[in-house]
C-alpha cells in the first residue's frame, strides 16, 4: 500500500512511482556490478585454464558474461543509475577469485562458477518477482533482460556442475565461502 505524504514546500515521498524507481536504481546498480565481477571471474578462470581442455567450456561462459556487461553498460546511463562506488573493487575481487580457484584446478574453477551461479540466478528470480510486482508493463524492458540472463547464468551453474565442480577439494566449504562472499557483495552494491 503507498501513500503519498504531502508536507506544504516538500515534494511527496513514497508515491508508487518513487519506490518503483528506487527499485530500478538499486537493481541495475547491482546488476552492472555483478555483471563486471562475473566477467572478471571468467577472465581469471581464462588466465589460468584457457589451454586446458575446459578452456572453451569457460570461453563460452565468458563471452555471455560480455554481453551481460555491455547490456548494463548501456542501462546504467539510459535509467541514469549512478554506479556503485565498489566497481574498482569487484574488478580486482573478480578477477583473483576466478584466477584463484582456477589455480587450485579445474574442478574449484567450476565449483566456484555453480557456487556464484546459484545465487546470481536467486538473485535474478527475486528481481524479477519484484519488478512484476512492481508493474509488468512499466518494467518490461528490465524484465526481458533479466529473465534472458537469469536463463544464461542457470546454465553457467549446471555447465560448472557437469565439469565436475563437486569433486573439488573442500567442495562444501569452498561454495559455502564463495557465496556468502557475493552475498555480500550483493548486500554492499545495492547500498554504495
Ligand atoms: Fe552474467
Ligand atoms: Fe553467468
Amino acid at each position: 500500500m503507498y501513500r503519498a505524504v504531502v508536507v506544504k514546500g516538500l515534494r511527496p515521498y513514497s508515491t508508487k512511482a518513487s519506490v518503483a524507481r528506487q527499485a530500478v536504481d538499486r537493481i541495475i546498480r547491482v546488476d552492472h556490478a555483478g555483471e563486471l565481477g562475473a566477467d572478471r571471474i571468467y577472465a581469471g578462470q581464462m588466465a589460468v585454464l584457457g589451454r586446458t581442455s575446459v578452456g572453451p567450456v569457460i570461453q563460452h561462459m565468458w563471452d555471455e558474461e560480455k554481453e551481460h556487461l555491455a547490456k548494463f553498460e548501456e542501462l546504467v546511463p539510459k535509467y541514469r543509475v549512478r554506479p556503485t562506488v565498489l566497481l574498482p573493487i569487484w574488478n580486482v575481487a573478480g578477477y583473483a577469485l576466478g584466477a584463484g580457484t582456477a589455480l587450485l584446478g579445474k574442478e574449484a574453477a567450476m565449483a566456484c562458477t555453480v557456487a556464484v551461479e546459484s545465487v546470481i540466478t536467486d538473485h535474478y528470480n527475486s528481481q524479477l518477482r519484484e519488478l512484476i510486482s512492481l508493474g509488468e508493463e512499466d518494467n518490461k524492458e528490465l524484465i526481458d533482460v533479466i529473465q534472458k540472463f537469469r536463463d544464461q547464468e542457470m546454465e553457467h551453474h549446471d555447465t560448472g556442475l557437469a565439469h565436475d565442480a563437486e569433486q573439488a577439494p573442500a567442495y562444501a566449504a569452498l561454495s559455502g565461502v564463495i557465496k556468502t562472499g557475493c552475498k555480500a557483495a550483493v548486500w554492499l552494491s545495492e547500498r554504495i
